[in-house]
């Protein structure tokens, strides 16, 4: 019998956790069952999740930055189903088909002038693995350096690139000559680069943990600091790429022209994996050096027309939506609507990053009560507080977020890029019901509860389609955010365990 997708979602609908939890990653069903956030979604749409019973959920995700377009972009959809029905003669492997051919001119007709060539492949990480190899064979140097708080992936080459020692530890040694720079530091990197052995110094322009950001003076001087000792600058634009940050490449807010660029994510389209290195004649000659070398660097799927075309009907809808520039207006426009809330809740410390890539950093507030138990909760488990915000985001407003790493008071959000005001508005309004029970102990019964029906779940001892019941929350905290929450229960709320204020962080 063919296999029929929706008879098979429809047969095993609710079966999606218990499946994980058997055969593949249970932690990842345990982490979810424990916060909440295990529903059974149906469709995608825009910016919006839908579960079987019909509910939308905002997306604040994006399928960790993938969905620039919004989920079933109805123009990726048409040219994904005509290039099925068109029985393409795909991955002949001898043979140099169009499709490739003519998305690498897309691409390298968005770079400076020094970028002509491109190597396709299938995720970011394998781009970063095929940058750090072009890097050492173009310059015959061993060593590369990579930012602290970096990530660039977690295959073995790019884990070797990791400012993170939670990704890194246990995997024994990774690549030698791999050596961190702090992110921002100039005269750090130019005591490494001269040395004169470094091949490449690997760089997101805005990194993807936390949206750190290095100041702006940085990076002309990185690029001309590489220039003279002959470094390669590879900026790895996996995620900040394709107008995430209001501009096509994140580089080009600082007018660089690196020698590498890679790219992934976006360009996919959400529908077919897919990953790119754009570089120079210069680079690609040191690989494909003769026709002994043709295949030197190689991956199976690496040009496959399901890919490209999801990559050039992606950049068509770029071009006809206008979609780099209405990124970086929402942007802006999402500054705006979040300013009043940093002035209005003490905890609410920051918001960065560029575009539609947004950093809401949260820390110590400054009157003397809320502190002490900002402070206590924090001993409890660092970056508690955080949280416990993006659980009622979900739970209270339905709204899908992430803290952007682990142990730091950051929220990280990745809209679609074709979000607007009415998302902006919705979610401002969401975070702002949060805050104002953050002042009291709202919004950590509400969390210990979660955590308890989440450990209920866990055990099976709650059905696991049940839904969440959520607290009424305007009994427990101070709602006017004026920081006068009654407090009353705030003893009786149980501590917060490490295995009940799980979270997952990816950048
Ligand atoms: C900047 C950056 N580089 C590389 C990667 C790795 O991409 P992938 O998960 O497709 O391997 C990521 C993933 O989040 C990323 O953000």
């Amino acid at each position: 019998m063919p296999f029929d997708v929706a008879e098979a979602l429809r047969t095993h609908h609710g079966e999606g956790y218990a499946l994980h939890e058997r055969h593949l990653n249970f932690q990842l069903a345990r982490v979810l069952k424990t916060i909440g956030f295990d529903r059974f979604y149906v469709r995608g749409e825009g910016s919006y999740l839908f579960d079987a019973e019909g509910e939308r959920y905002l997306d604040f995700l994006s399928g960790f930055g993938v969905y620039a377009l919004g989920r079933s972009h109805p123009a990726l959809k048409a040219a994904l189903h005509q290039a099925i029905d068109l029985d393409l003669p795909n991955m002949v492997q001898m043979d140099c088909a169009l499709l490739p051919g003519l998305l690498a001119e897309q691409l390298v007709q968005r770079c400076g002038d020094n970028i002509n060539r491109v190597f396709f492949c299938n995720s970011g990480a394998e781009a970063i693995e095929s940058a750090i190899k072009f890097a050492r064979q173009a310059t015959r140097r061993p060593r590369v350096l990579f930012a602290d708080h970096a990530f660039h992936g977690l295959t073995t080459g790019a884990l070797s690139l990791n400012g993170s020692e939670d990704f890194r530890e246990g995997f024994g040694n990774l690549l030698p000559g791999t050596t961190p720079v702090p992110f921002g530091d100039i005269e750090a990197l130019r005591k490494e680069l001269r040395r004169g052995d470094v091949a490449a110094f690997v760089v997101e322009p805005i990194q993807g943990k936390g949206v750190y950001m290095a100041p702006a003076e940085y990076w002309k001087e990185a690029q001309e600091l590489c220039r003279q000792y002959k470094t390669l600058l590879v900026i790895d634009e996996v995620q900040t790429g394709l107008g995430r940050t209001g501009k096509f490449f994140c580089y080009e807010h600082w007018d660089l022209e690196p020698d590498i660029i890679t790219v992934s994510k976006a360009l996919s389209g959400g529908y077919v994996p897919v990953g790119a290195v754009l570089t120079s004649d210069r680079v690609f000659s040191s690989i494909y050096s003769s026709l002994e070398k043709a295949l030197k660097h190689s991956t199976t799927f690496g040009r496959n027309q399901l890919a490209m075309v999801a990559g050039l009907a992606t950049l068509a809808a770029f071009d006809d939506e206008d979609i780099v520039e209405r990124s970086r207006l929402t942007g802006l426009a999402f500054e705006a609507a979040l300013a009043p809330l940093v002035e209005r809740y003490e905890m609410f410390h920051e918001v960065r990053g560029k575009g539609l890539m947004i950093g809401l950093e949260f820390g110590p507030p400054s009157s003397k009560g809320l502190r002490r138990r900002f402070n206590t909760l924090e001993r409890l488990r660092p970056a508690i507080f955080t949280q416990m915000l993006v659980v009622p985001l979900f739970h209270r407003h339905r709204i899908l977020t992430q803290v952007a790493a682990d142990n730091v008071n950051i929220i990280k959000l990745l809209p679609a890029l074709i979000c607007g005001q009415e998302e902006i508005d919705y979610f401002v309004a969401a975070l702002d019901d949060v805050l104002a029970d953050a002042h009291g102990s709202g919004l950590l019964i509400e969390f210990g509860r979660t955590m308890a029906a989440g450990a209920l779940r866990r055990s099976g001892k709650l059905r696991p389609d049940s839904p969440y019941d959520p607290p009424s929350h305007n009994g427990n905290g101070s709602a006017n955010g004026n920081g006068n929450g009654n407090g009353s229960s705030h003893d009786r709320v149980p501590a917060p365990s490490k295995a009940s204020s799980a979270s997952i962080t990816r950048p």
